[in-house]
């Protein structure tokens, strides 16, 4: 920390890593430093942009920087193949992170992970940021104050249009990080799956590689019945996410991440609807990764107790755990307890 700010650099300066490097520009509580990517070009144009030194290798970049936390951003096979290897080299060098989503495409590297920083009282983020907003707070608020009454049931939906084909398991092991961990923020640890999947087909009627349509029904710990529909085929614009719980008193429904909110309480016909706000409201999605990453900053540069951080590395690790279930229930057709390994 200088002058009260976190001092960071981020890995990985394409779309996503530009987005965090803007947002730590503009965070009142962060100092960006410098930012890194093997490929110079990228690198150099990111300095320029961002008026920080360019670094070609996470190796000079802990060397010749003085950081307190790196943003890793550097995606990969299944969109996260990239993250271990960075992520590692700056925890050994001593240095919170926080990485984007998933974790890892790697189960044992994603474990791996979260033991070492573990050890070493290092802060580990991930970058869940569809949790970050108003109305998903506000609805857990709902649930801590018992308007739902005793939790019952969870429906999510979280379908966009990716016709990237990398593997079969890309469509669940890079999109459903997100969704899961909105299941878990409001419903909690996940103990059973049972997963059906398909392949859309392609623009030549052949079937694609990645299982890119999936119904995962779950069972949580606290006994709630849970169901995440999820696809790679669908129209986005419109209509990126949904989720609705029930309970004993009430159920809500959040649409589309931070649009709409709207309690509807079992035995009254008045509902509160909480609508975005055209005014000050979230304004678009990349205020998600605004406010997500201005709580990791937030956090960390407070020195918060290691297990308060939100979107932590134990919860991206935690969701993973259950996409391997459902990847196991659709291979094998069976339902699947869910591994806990840290
Ligand atoms: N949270 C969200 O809502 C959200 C949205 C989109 C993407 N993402 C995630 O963001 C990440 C990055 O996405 P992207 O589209 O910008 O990725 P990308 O593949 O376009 O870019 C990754 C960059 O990292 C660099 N890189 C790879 N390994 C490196 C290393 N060891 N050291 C330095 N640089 C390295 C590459 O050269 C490249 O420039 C992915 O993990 C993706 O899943 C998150």
């Amino acid at each position: 920390m200088s002058n009260n700010k976190l001092r960071v650099g981020v890995v990985g300066m394409r779309a996503i890593g530009n987005t965090h490097a803007d947002v730590y520009k503009n965070d009142p509580g962060a100092e960006l430093v410098a930012v890194c990517d093997i490929d110079r070009a990228r690198a150099d144009e990111a300095a320029a942009r961002w008026g920080v030194p360019a670094f070609y290798s996470v190796a000079d970049l802990l060397k010749s920087a003085d950081l307190d936390s790196v943003s890793v951003t550097t995606g990969g096979p299944e969109n996260g193949g990239w993250h271990y290897e960075p992520v590692m080299e700056c925890f050994a060098a001593g240095k919170h992170v926080l990485c984007e989503k998933p974790i890892s495409n790697n189960i044992e590297h994603a474990r791996d992970m979260v033991r070492t920083a573990r050890e070493k009282g290092l802060y580990f983020g991930i970058n869940l940021n569809h949790r970050f907003v108003p109305p998903a707070e506000r609805a857990r608020k709902w649930i801590d104050e018992g308007k739902l009454g005793q939790l019952l049931l969870i429906n999510m939906i979280m379908w966009i249009d990716n016709p990237n084909e990398t593997s079969p398991w890309f469509h669940l092991k890079a999109l459903h990080p997100h969704s899961v961990d909105i299941m878990r923020f409001f419903c909690g640890d996940v103990k059973r799956v049972q997963a059906f999947a398909n392949h859309a087909p392609k623009a030549d009627g052949t079937p694609r590689v990645c299982w890119s349509n999936a119904q995962i029904n779950m069972e949580f710990d606290n006994g709630v019945v849970g169901h995440l529909t999820g696809s790679y085929d669908a129209a986005p614009k419109h209509n990126l996410e949904r989720c609705e719980v029930m309970g004993t008193e009430g159920r809500f429904v959040l649409d589309n991440c931070f649009e709409e909110l709207t309690l509807f309480p079992r035995r009254g016909d008045e509902l509160t609807v909480i609508r975005n706000s055209i005014m000050g409201g979230v304004m678009g999605f990349n205020a998600t990764f605004k406010n997500r990453i201005h709580r990791w900053i937030e956090q960390v540069g407070a020195g918060a107790p290691r297990e308060e951080i939100e979107a932590s590395g134990e919860d991206g690790l935690a969701v993973q755990e259950v996409i391997e279930a459902a990847i196991k229930s659709i291979e094998g057709g069976t339902v699947e307890t869910v591994v806990r390994t840290v």
